[in-house]
Parts: structure tokens; C-alpha cells; sequence
């Protein structure tokens, strides 16, 4: 699934009257993924609600039946038929991940150790960003890796007779790479340890468990999760409901705090801790945010939130808490250009290898906007005009590039709604990736945004 540039969709948002509504977000996208690939190698049957049917999800599923898993949707659900842990078979053609870093490098743990080929590729947003990170580890296992100078797609996996189980300490703040080592630890006889100094989101963790697996996570002396696998043990299919993604709540939430007037809910949102940073930052800049009904829902937290527009201030984001929100700075940086005062944001290094150089196509697309904003090597500071004036495009010319990147594209698309003039995105197909129903769930709360 290419993304030509020829079928970029240039799209515009424009000042828009009170948001009003009651909505749901689509599939937490890190849960679909997951709730994918386990259910494709647990033996037995896998019924999943709410899956994220999008792009990057549909590529993920794909690649499970390119490996022996049966998929099928049945009404809501999608049963999914696994081959039995252990049991993947090798693929006929190359995996193509489209523009999803997700689905390829956990899937590069999840079949890398086999004793057969399987060879990776992607979008050109994909084929551009590092897969070192999870090679590394995969070669200390034993997996032969064949990839492009500098460690890029395509690369070609092959596993050794016998893999051997590491214990392997994750270098950055990273979920997918912990998950990749975590899922070779799988098909790898003994403990698969991996030492994570930093948090990051724990939904491979938590569903391992759920799926059967023996896992269980301590904490070091400094501080570090210790997480240990045992491998070859049996998954059996399971039952889950994704809860909405909060991600995906990032952008009307934001939308309804900038555009006056706003009160907005949005109904079953994933709350699990490693992921709530942007609630709390924005509570922080004084948003009227409440989290109602609070409950469990197959294991993970969720919520209802309560929205309302609200006058926003300027605060310093600080580096420890970016791997809980790592991506949702986009949608943080348009509310800092609505905010009084300066919003400095922290610890931003990995925003530079995610579906594009997240901090730059920011600090450009505010810049082009009239957001008076400065772009660090880790960090970017936004000092915000609270009405909106002098914010949104200034001539036909100012178009922000979206490189590929849905996060990029919805969150100009929220900008325009409160800005002076109207903001313009070069592309919106690219949003199907996470969000397919973006547009039309924004319309229906009266939001302006039209493709151009
Ligand atoms: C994800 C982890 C994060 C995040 C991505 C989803 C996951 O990536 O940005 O959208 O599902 O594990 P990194 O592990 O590169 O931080």
C-alpha cells in the first residue's frame, strides 16, 4: 500500500462555529496492532470489537495472513484464527507495512527469530526511518539481517536454528522496540529479559499476559522495569474490546478547547496511564477536560471526557513526560499557538525519526501560520495568540507539507479551525492511516474543514 504523491489531497479548515457533540474515536491503533498479531499466532480463536480499521492496522493483519493466520470480520468482530505459538509460516512475498513503524518492527520480533526469510518494506515515509534500533537487538539473537546502507528498509530476516535469549537494556524511550525484542523472546527457547530505564507504553506487556504467556515485570534498584519472558510457552485466543485511542482523542479534544464556545464528549477513551500525558499537560494550561465514568474495560482503563472550550496558558512540558504523550507535541503546539504566554516542550528527540521529522514539520507548518515559535535540537517553544489573530495562512502559497505524517496533517486541519484565516494542509489521504472517519467525525461537530 504505496502512498503516491500523485494522490496527495490537499485539504483546508476554517474558522468554525462551536464544536458540538457526542463522539467516538476510533481504535486505540498501538492495541489493534497487537490484538492482531497475537490473536494471529495464539492458537485457537481471537474475537476483536472496536479494531482501528485503518491503514496502518488492515497492513498489520495482512501480514498475519501472508504468516497462516486466518482473518475475517463477522458483524462488529474480527475473528482472527491463529497459527499456534511458534507455528508462523513463511511468507510468499515481502511484508509491505505501508506507513506503519509499528506494525513493521514489532512484527520484525514476532517473526524475526524463524528459521525462513521474510523481507520488510514500506511507504517512502517508512523506508526513511531507523530500523537499527530493532535490528540490534534481533542480531545479538542470531537473526541474519540484510537491509540498505544505514540500516533502512527493505530489509530481509533470517532466524538461526536456535535463537538465543537476551537480555537486552532499551537504549531510548521506545514501546516498539521493547515489543520487538519482547515478541522474538516468543519463538526463543528460555528468558528473554528486557530492562527499560524509561516507561513507555505497556500494551505488549499487559496483552502478553492476557494471551497466556509466562511475563512478569519487577523494578531494579535504579528505578529500570525488568521485564522477563519465558519462551515457547502456549497463547490461546482471547476476547478484546479496543477502547477509543487517545492519540485519536488528541485532536477533537484540542479542537474543542481552541474553538469558542465548544463542549464536546467524547465517549470511551483508552486512559491507561503510559499514554494520558497530553490530559494532564493541558489540565496543566487550564483546560476544562473532565474524565467521567472511569472504568476498567478488558483490562485496559477507559473513560469518557468531558471537553470544553477554555482559556489556555503557556507551560514548560517537561522531557520525563514525553514518552506518555511522544505523540501528541503536534496536536500540544497548535493549543501552545492559542495559549497566552510561552509552552516549551522537552525531551522531543525521538519526534525527529517518527512517520516524518515531527519537529521540524511543526515548527515549519506553525511558522508558515504566523506562530511565533522556536525549534531546538529537543525541544520547540510556542508563544501563543489566545484569539487567534494574525494566526492561519496569509497567502494561496502557505501550505503546510505533511511528509506522509496523519499526526501532521489533522493537526493543522484543528489549527484552521480557530485561526484568523484559513489553514491548508498538501494532503489529507494520508490521515486514513490511523483516522479513516477524521473528516466526517469532525464535520458532525461543525467543523470546517473541506478538501481543496
Ligand atoms: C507505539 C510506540 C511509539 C509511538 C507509536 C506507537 C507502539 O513509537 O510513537 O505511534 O504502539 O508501540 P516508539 O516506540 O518509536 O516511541
Amino acid at each position: 500500500m504505496g502512498h503516491a504523491t500523485a494522490l496527495l489531497r490537499p485539504a483546508k479548515a476554517t474558522k468554525s462555529p462551536a464544536l458540538k457533540g457526542d463522539i467516538r474515536v476510533p481504535g486505540d491503533k498501538s492495541i489493534s496492532h497487537r490484538a492482531l498479531m497475537l490473536g494471529g499466532l495464539a492458537a485457537g480463536e481471537t474475537r476483536i470489537t472496536g479494531l482501528l480499521e485503518g491503514e496502518d492496522v488492515i497492513n498489520t493483519g495482512r501480514a498475519m495472513q501472508a504468516m497462516g493466520a486466518a482473518i475475517h470480520k463477522n458483524g462488529d468482530a474480527w475473528i482472527v484464527n491463529g497459527v499456534g505459538n511458534g507455528c508462523l509460516l513463511a511468507p510468499e512475498a515481502a511484508l509491505d507495512f505501508g506507513n506503519a513503524g509499528t506494525g513493521c518492527r514489532l512484527t520484525m520480533g514476532l517473526v524475526g527469530p524463524y528459521d525462513f526469510d521474510t523481507t520488510f518494506t514500506g511507504d517512502a515515509s517508512l523506508s526513511g526511518r531507523p530500523m537499527g534500533r530493532v535490528l540490534e537487538p534481533l542480531r545479538l539473537m542470531g537473526v541474519q539481517v540484510r537491509a540498505e546502507a544505514g540500516d533502512r528498509l527493505p530489509v530481509t530476516l533470517r532466524g538461526p536454528r536456535a535463537p538465543a535469549p537476551i537480555s537486552y537494556r532499551v537504549p531510548m524511550a521506545s514501546a516498539q522496540v521493547k515489543s520487538a525484542v519482547l515478541l522474538a523472546g516468543l519463538n526463543t527457547p528460555g528468558i528473554t529479559t528486557v530492562i527499560e530505564p524509561v516507561l513507555t507504553r505497556d500494551h505488549t506487556e499487559k496483552m502478553l499476559r492476557g494471551f497466556g504467556a509466562a511475563l512478569d515485570v519487577e523494578t531494579g534498584a535504579d528505578g529500570a522495569r525488568i521485564i522477563r519472558l519465558e519462551g515457547r510457552g502456549q497463547l490461546g485466543g482471547q476476547i478484546i474490546d479496543v477502547p477509543g485511542d487517545p492519540s485519536s482523542a488528541g485532536f477533537p479534544m484540542v479542537a474543542a478547547l481552541i474553538v469558542p464556545g465548544s463542549d464536546i464528549l467524547i465517549r470511551n477513551v483508552a486512559m491507561n496511564p503510559t499514554r494520558t500525558g497530553l490530559i494532564l499537560t493541558l489540565q496543566e494550561m487550564g483546560a476544562d477536560i473532565e474524565i467521567l465514568d472511569p472504568r476498567l474495560a478488558g483490562g485496559e482503563d477507559v473513560a469518557d471526557l468531558r471537553v470544553r472550550a477554555s482559556e489556555l496558558e503557556g507551560v514548560t512540558v517537561p522531557a520525563e513526560r514525553a514518552p506518555l504523550m511522544i505523540d501528541e507535541y503536534p496536536v500540544l503546539a497548535i493549543a501552545a499557538s492559542f495559549a497566552s504566554g510561552e509552552t516549551l516542550m522537552q525531551g522531543l528527540e525521538e519526534l525527529r525519526v517518527k512517520e516524518s521529522d515531527r519537529l521540524a514539520a511543526v515548527a515549519r507548518g506553525l511558522e508558515i501560520n504566523g506562530v511565533d515559535c522556536t525549534e531546538g535540537k529537543d525541544w520547540l517553544s510556542v508563544r501563543g495568540r489566545p484569539d487567534g489573530k494574525g494566526l492561519g495562512a496569509t497567502s494561496r502559497d502557505a501550505v503546510v507539507a505533511t511528509w506522509l505524517d496523519h499526526r501532521i496533517a489533522m493537526s493543522f486541519l484543528v489549527m484552521g479551525l480557530a485561526s484568523e484565516t484559513p489553514v491548508q494542509v498538501d494532503d489529507c489521504s494520508i490521515i486514513a492511516t490511523s483516522f479513516p472517519d477524521f473528516m466526517d467525525l469532525m464535520a458532525g461537530l461543525g467543523a470546517e474543514i473541506t478538501e481543496s
